[in-house]
């Protein structure tokens, strides 16, 4: 990949771990939990994608808040768990590899940012609970916008604070549909494939695909 000036993450499902908090309940959840966290996080996304089209925007810890409900009704869980998982998810671990990855790069003296759907506060509690602080140049919440990925005004964030072209941002998601978002916008678009899964048919495909953030240092 040449020229590319900030290389910026999607956040949740790409640098942290969303099936996290369900998983650290596993105990108490029994073996459903890994059906459940997918029914949460697939809902909470849903809620995003609907709420943007309906212009009835509330911002992502409420969301998240709405589709657990919704989750915990749906797999018969224990409402009195549901703090639990709350409090869990502000704290939500990053995949193995994304600190060491992230050091590398910082020393390679590249500009890294966060460009995600969640609220400004739990992206800074996310990072700052992972010691990953001091590693990003920006965090971008779509709150500045109003709207949820893949609006257009979302992937327009960076490229007005950094008055670079939208080719110059090498752009990092696991969720195949920002990787579309972003590659449509006119992002170089990198698809984090953690587990071998099948690509979207949205007219669009990755310029890199990577099995995890380690393999993003031999790309630049
Ligand atoms: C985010 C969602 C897409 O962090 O995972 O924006």
């Amino acid at each position: 990949m040449k020229n590319i000036k900030a290389i910026i993450f999607d956040a949740y499902g790409t640098l942290f771990d969303v099936n996290s908090a369900a998983e650290k309940c596993k105990d108490k959840i029994g073996d459903k939990w890994e059906s459940f966290a997918n029914f949460w996080r697939t809902t909470q996304l849903e809620y995003t994608w609907l709420r943007s089209l309906m212009e009835r925007h509330k911002d992502f810890w409420q969301i998240t808040e709405d589709s657990l409900d919704k989750s915990m009704k749906a797999f018969n869980i224990d409402l009195s768990m549901k703090n639990e998982l709350l409090n869990l998810y502000k704290i939500l671990s990053p995949y193995k590899e994304v600190p060491e990855t992230l050091k590398a790069l910082k020393e390679k003296k590249f500009k890294l940012s966060i460009l995600s759907n969640g609220t400004p506060s739990l992206l800074n509690e996310l990072v700052k609970s992972n010691n990953l602080e001091n590693l990003f140049d920006d965090i971008f919440s779509i709150e500045e916008v109003g709207v949820y990925k893949p609006h257009s005004k979302v992937y327009d964030i960076p490229i007005k604070k950094y008055k670079i072209e939208k080719n110059e941002v090498a752009f990092l998601s696991a969720n195949t549909w920002d990787v579309s978002g972003g590659g449509n916008y006119g992002y170089q678009s990198i698809w984090v494939n953690r587990n071998n899964n099948i690509f979207d048919n949205l007219d669009f495909k990755a310029n890199i695909e990577i099995e995890d953030l380690s393999g993003l240092l031999n790309k630049f």
